[in-house]
């Protein structure tokens, strides 16, 4: 492992406000089951919707799949000292549901339990304090086999699987989140197609999209109740939207986006229901049984964030549902997915969920670039598009605490390169960077800036406590 500091570039971090972040900040990093475990056939894990997926040709970049990823299942030490040398105090992770509940329902296999209770114990260890997620899209394939999220059952298994986990773990786990951007797995994964299980189907996506938001209520009474000072929330990405022009069809395109993007999420968590405008673009009847809304709006403790980028929205009534297509803004800089950078977004999108959504507490549970790294003859890697960005977007949440915001923690996206979904191993997001020959672990020159970020806005709450 080669980590040698990097000269700094700039005065580091001068534009980010830390006296607007709390003292007990928790800087972290995020990642997630599938994108960094590998280990797919150990110890009792069956398979999930995203091994069958990425061993489908044609369906990943390279047809990659992630069957050894980062290795984390048996790195995972190794992962904790980098932790540790970036300096964070926090860490979100997934758990691999068929892992620990192999046939989806019924019977723990408590090999699978054993691993992400190692996993937490070395955390707290380190001083890291462990952010779980429940569900980043790994949904065990036999419940796939079984109908997925379009039934009923999947919501109910999930919150069997919530309970189990938390039994075990909710002794040393407060940070809960149920599920990760319920958007993707409903809208990529069961209308675009670009994502597990691969189906375009309107009618399919939206009982899925009902039925994850089911399922996250019924999780967040099973956590409660096996784990009582569980800190509950639910993970969502969010994107600014903009109308291409300000012609009324372009205008509300872009309502729709919102729609489609952010208050199909946020709405119904919040006690408002699902979005009556939504339930007309999609004219799909949903599968509602009394007392369902209320589960849903069940209370949190917080609201995590996901911020890419923003979104900029033309009509297109010939289009697919919800009949708008992205415009390119040009001239926008853009990261390595061909995504628009624009921090002021996340800043954005943090007052809205403090002003229009009431939150409480606010987490940016992801946040991060991909660009295509080198590491050079000296074994760094000069990353300073990935730094910028970074830089940019820590100001923009400075800002927005600054302005009332309840920020309570940032976790950059990622910890490690990782396996990125239908991109495969091309589009590098970690702070550190993986040879997947070697499993080598480098820190990126963004590594070493987050970790001076961080060790500034720590020694200035010890001079102010
Ligand atoms: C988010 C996912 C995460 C990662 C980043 C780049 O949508 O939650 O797993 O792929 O995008």
């Amino acid at each position: 492992m080669t980590n040698l500091p990097l000269p700094e570039r700039t005065s580091v971090s001068d534009a980010i406000d830390l006296a607007a972040l709390s003292h007990d900040f928790l800087w972290g990093t995020a990642t997630s089951a599938y994108q960094i475990e590998g280990a797919v056939t150990e110890d009792g894990r069956s398979p999930s919707i995203w091994d069958t997926f990425s061993h489908t040709p044609g369906k990943i970049a390279n047809n990659d799949r992630g069957d050894v990823a980062c290795d984390h299942y048996h790195r995972w030490r190794e992962d904790i000292g980098l932790m540790k040398q970036l300096g964070t105090n926090a860490y979100r992770l997934s758990i691999a549901w068929p892992r620990v509940v192999p046939g989806g329902d019924g019977p723990v296999n408590p090999k699978g339990l054993a691993f992400y209770d190692e996993l937490i114990d070395g955390l707290l260890g380190a001083g890291i304090t462990p952010s779980v997620t429940l569900y980043h899209w790994d949904l065990p394939q036999v419940l796939q086999d079984r109908g997925g999220w379009p039934e009923r059952a999947t919501a109910e298994h999930f919150a069997a699987y919530a309970s189990a986990v938390a039994e075990r773990l909710g002794d040393r786990v407060t940070h809960w989140a149920t599920l990760n951007e319920p958007l993707c797995s409903a809208w990529i994964g069961h209308l675009d197609g670009r994502m597990a299980p691969g189906l375009t189907d309107l009618t399919a996506a939206v009982r899925a999209s009902y039925h994850l938001l089911l399922g996250h209520g019924l999780a967040v009474q099973a956590i409660r109740a096996a784990a009582p000072a569980a800190q509950v929330g639910i993970v969502n990405n969010l994107s600014t939207v903009h109308a291409a022009t300000d012609r009324p069809e372009d205008v509300a395109a872009a309502h729709r986006i919102d729609g489609h993007t952010n208050r199909w999420w946020l709405d119904p968590v919040h006690g408002r229901g699902f979005p009556a405008d939504m339930r007309v673009v999609y004219g799909v009847e949903l599968p509602e049984k009394p007392g369902d809304l209320a589960t849903i709006a069940a209370p949190l403790d917080w609201l995590g964030l996901n911020y890419y980028f923003p979104a900029t929205v033309a009509d297109d009534p010939t289009g697919p549902v919800p009949h708008a297509r992205s415009v390119r803004r040009p001239g926008v800089p853009r990261t390595g997915m061909d995504w628009e950078i624009d921090a002021s977004g996340i800043e954005t999108l943090l007052l809205r969920l403090t002003h229009e959504y009431g939150a409480r507490k606010l987490y940016v549970t992801e946040n991060g670039a991909a660009f295509p790294d080198v590491v050079r003859s000296d074994g760094t890697v000069d990353d300073h598009e990935r730094q910028d960005y970074l830089d940019q977007h820590l100001a923009a949440c400075a800002s927005a605490a600054r302005k009332g915001a309840p920020l309570a923690g940032y976790f950059a996206w990622s910890l490690l390169d990782n396996f990125e979904w239908a991109y495969g191993y091309d589009k590098r997001f970690g702070l550190v960077h993986v040879d997947y020959r070697t499993q080598a672990r480098t820190i990126k020159g963004t590594g070493h800036r987050y970790a001076d970020i961080i060790l500034r806005h720590r020694s200035r709450a010890q001079r102010a406590a």
